[in-house]
């Protein structure tokens, strides 16, 4: 899957945001080193911090579901349908993301790829506690 159609998962599921507070709908969509797509989208509160970014419920229904080696996430964000400006992941899923993806993970934004060791540089993981 090209990163252009793995973008267009991302926005297709933005569509599906449950954002009645902040009005910033935003989709992901995880690839699955065997080439399957788990998408996401933000789901937010009343009690407004038991809101769920989209990545996480992304990779929550992936890890769920058996699925816990991936090769790449699409984010997409918008508070105005327009998916061209980048919407970078929030620190809680870059830790979450990389309890699962080493340094080459890719993040697709709508301004290219990244890499997780971008965002996440230096990590507390499994080896910090030993
Ligand atoms: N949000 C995400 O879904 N992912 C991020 O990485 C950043 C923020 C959501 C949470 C909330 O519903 C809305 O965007 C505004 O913060």
């Amino acid at each position: 899957m090209s990163n252009d159609e793995l973008y267009a998962a991302a926005v297709k599921a933005a569509k599906k945001s449950y954002s009645n507070y902040s009005h910033f709908t935003v989709g992901a969509a995880l690839l699955t080193s065997d080439g399957k797509v788990f998408t996401g989208c933000n789901i937010e509160n009343a009690s407004y911090s038991l809101t769920i970014c989209a990545e996480r419920t992304a990779v929550f229904k992936a890890v769920s579901e058996g699925y816990t080696d991936f090769e790449a996430i699409a984010i997409a964000g918008s508070g105005n349908d327009d998916f061209s400006k980048p919407c970078f992941p929030c620190g809680a899923c870059l830790q979450v993301l990389s309890e699962f993806c080493g340094d080459s993970f890719r993040i697709i934004l709508s301004d290219g790829e990244h890499s997780l060791s971008d965002f996440l540089p230096k990590r507390f993981n499994e080896d910090s506690m030993k």
